[in-house]
């Protein structure tokens, strides 16, 4: 699984062969340049996801929950997660949240709303965690095994596992019958997310330990559009061959 947040990005991922695509609430980071997932909205989601639903014929889309459309009520949720998947075309809704959340969970596969959990580091929750750290360390393990059964008991179809360690990713992998799906949560859950903008090296600072940069696409845009200017200045671009006769 690797995110993406429009058309372009949609296409080019489906097309390489992933299985399934989440448009992350991390396009707040990514994309439109907040500082965390907490000011995305439901209307931002669904403008991103439209996009990527035109991109992606194959893959599997899901569609991230912002930050306070689903923590209000059941009824909330239920309201919200219809109208993410009905105006979107995304196949299938993400929330955070384990033991607190299997109430929502469960009401919204009850009405045909297909489900992918997020436990560990839940970046919502980021003011009550205190920043972005390791979850499930020491005597927090046992709560993110609750978690994790929350979620596979209310009926989610599968599990993300952010920022958990490697050895407590293996045993709930190994205790769940629904698939987990790991960021920095080491090679032994079912499978892998990431954010493209990771992989491709489009960021420039900060990078977790977890993410691995396959590509400098950052070095290489800023190379193309230096060479971009310099010959527009210079006068070899746009040459006969660039004109129209
Ligand atoms: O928003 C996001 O991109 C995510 C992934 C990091 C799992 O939730």
């Amino acid at each position: 699984m690797l995110t993406s947040y429009d058309y372009a990005f949609a296409s080019i991922v489906d097309q390489a062969g992933i299985d399934s695509i989440l448009v992350g609430d991390s396009v707040g980071n990514t994309v439109l340049g907040y500082t965390s997932t907490i000011p995305v909205t439901i209307e931002e989601m669904i403008h991103h996801t439209k996009a990527v639903t035109r991109g992606a014929k194959k893959a599997l889309v899901v569609i991230d929950m912002p930050f306070m459309s689903y923590h209000e009520s059941i009824e909330q949720a239920k309201r919200n997660a219809g109208r993410m998947i009905k105006e979107s075309g995304a196949d299938a809704v993400k929330l955070e949240g384990g033991t607190r959340m299997k109430e929502v969970i469960k009401a919204l596969v009850d009405i045909e709303i297909p489900v992918m959990g997020h436990i560990g580091l839940t970046p919502q929750s980021v003011n009550r965690m205190g920043g972005y750290k390791v979850q499930g360390k020491g005597k927090e393990a046992e709560s993110l095994i609750l978690d994790a059964k929350a979620v596979e008991e209310a009926g989610a179809f599968s599990v993300v596992l952010e920022c958990v360690p490697r050895k407590l990713a293996k045993e709930i992998t190994e205790m769940l019958t629904i698939p987990t799906i790991g960021i920095g949560a080491g090679p032994d859950c079912d499978g892998q997310v990431l954010v493209i903008h990771d992989l491709l090296g489009l960021f420039g600072g900060f990078r977790p330990k977890f993410v691995k940069k396959y590509l400098d696409m950052r070095e290489e845009m800023d190379s193309a559009i230096k060479n971009y200017i310099e010959e527009v200045r210079s006068g070899v671009f746009p040459d006969d061959s660039h004109s129209f006769h």
